[in-house]
């Protein structure tokens, strides 16, 4: 049976981005088809300037978010990446096979030790070796698919060819794993910056839809969106990015195709509209489910705890043979 493995970080409250680009399709497809395991990556957090509370809150926040969006522990494994102690063994010995000048190359490290630097903060040594955790995270699995959004498929690339270096050197030890995007928003936009990624670190917020967000925020949020000047509803990226984005969100709400869609509208108001409600309508049941299992802690801390027991026997054998390869004694 295929292997999906998939990571959610909690360094944000979780937004549209996360939930049409990746989430949703767990829920939707991946976890009935596959053997899926999906993980709240909060090692990953600690890779920037961080509150403990606050990560703690998150990780939990992200856990329940992931079951509200419909991820059912019955058919798949949800955990915490730190309960399961492999993804950091591995991790280091995936740094022995990568390269610093891969590491640099990587477009989010770019990006984000450059902001850091412009603040005046110092960047962390996880930031850079973070895409070996990553990779750790997707090989410890046996991982054939990578179900992610745009942003993430440089990070799966590197875990590709991690995983052929590894095996060509030290003998076969990992499947070599594929990331899959979205048809439609595999990079939703941020509302008020259609060139610039929808993500949780967004300081205003004012062009993020987060998942939690009332529909009356979501409303006003999606009515302000920047749109392009003209008045002609195109599907074009490079041309109109206001409007594409907002085209592909109303098209992946509903299942529909951008492009076809963009012929059904003659006013930017209409469609704006039309795209407010569809995200309301999609939010709603997730909230709903939120609200129920907030009531019920015990019911989350269960399925994670089953979770990381499942995922430790998954990935131990992965991780212990890999150690074996490559020239470690057995204790
Ligand atoms: P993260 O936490 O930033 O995002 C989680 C998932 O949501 C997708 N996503 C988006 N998709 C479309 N449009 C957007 N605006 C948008 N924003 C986020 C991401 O592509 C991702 O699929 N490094 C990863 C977490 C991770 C991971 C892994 C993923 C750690 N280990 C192993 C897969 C496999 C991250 O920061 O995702």
């Amino acid at each position: 049976m295929t292997r999906v493995f998939s990571g959610i970080q909690p360094t944000g409250h979780l937004t549209l981005g996360n939930y049409l680009g990746a989430m949703r399709r767990w829920a939707e497809v991946d976890q009935h088809r596959a053997d899926s395991v999906f993980c709240v990556v909060d090692l990953h957090a600690l890779t920037v300037d961080h509150d403990p509370a606050r990560v703690r809150r998150l990780s939990r926040q992200t856990a329940t978010l992931l079951l509200a969006a419909g991820l059912d522990p019955e058919v798949c494994t949800v955990f915490l990446q730190s309960h399961v102690d492999e993804h950091t063994r591995l991790s280091y010995l995936l740094e022995c096979v990568a390269t610093d000048g891969e590491m640099r190359r990587m477009i989010q490290y770019k990006e984000k030790s450059a902001k850091e630097r412009e603040r005046g903060g110092s960047v962390r040594l996880s930031l850079l070796t973070y895409p070996v955790l990553m990779a750790a995270d997707i090989l410890a699995y046996g991982t054939d698919e990578v179900p992610v959004g745009h942003d993430q498929a440089q990070h799966v690339e590197l875990a590709r060819d991690l995983a052929v270096r590894f095996n060509q050197r030290y003998g076969y030890a990992f499947v070599v794993p594929k990331a899959t995007l979205p048809q439609v928003a595999a990079r939703v936009m941020n509302l008020q910056d259609p060139t610039s990624k929808m993500g949780k670190s967004d300081e205003s917020g004012a062009g993020v839809v987060y998942l939690l967000d009332e529909p009356d925020v979501v409303r006003k949020k999606v009515m302000r969106a920047v749109t392009d000047s003209g008045r002609d509803v195109v599907y074009d990226r490079q041309e109109k990015p206001g409007l594409a984005n907002l085209l592909e969100i109303l098209a992946a709400c509903e299942g529909r195709d951008p492009e076809e869609l963009s012929g059904a509208y003659d006013s930017y108001g209409a469609l704006k509209k039309d795209a407010a409600d569809a995200v309301v309508e999609v939010l709603r049941p997730l909230q709903e489910r939120h609200r129920e299992l907030c009531a019920d802690p015990a019911y989350v801390e269960g399925v994670l705890r089953a979770g990381a027991e499942k995922a430790r026997e998954m990935a131990r054998p992965t991780v212990d043979a890999a150690y074996r390869a490559i020239g470690l004694l057995a204790p």
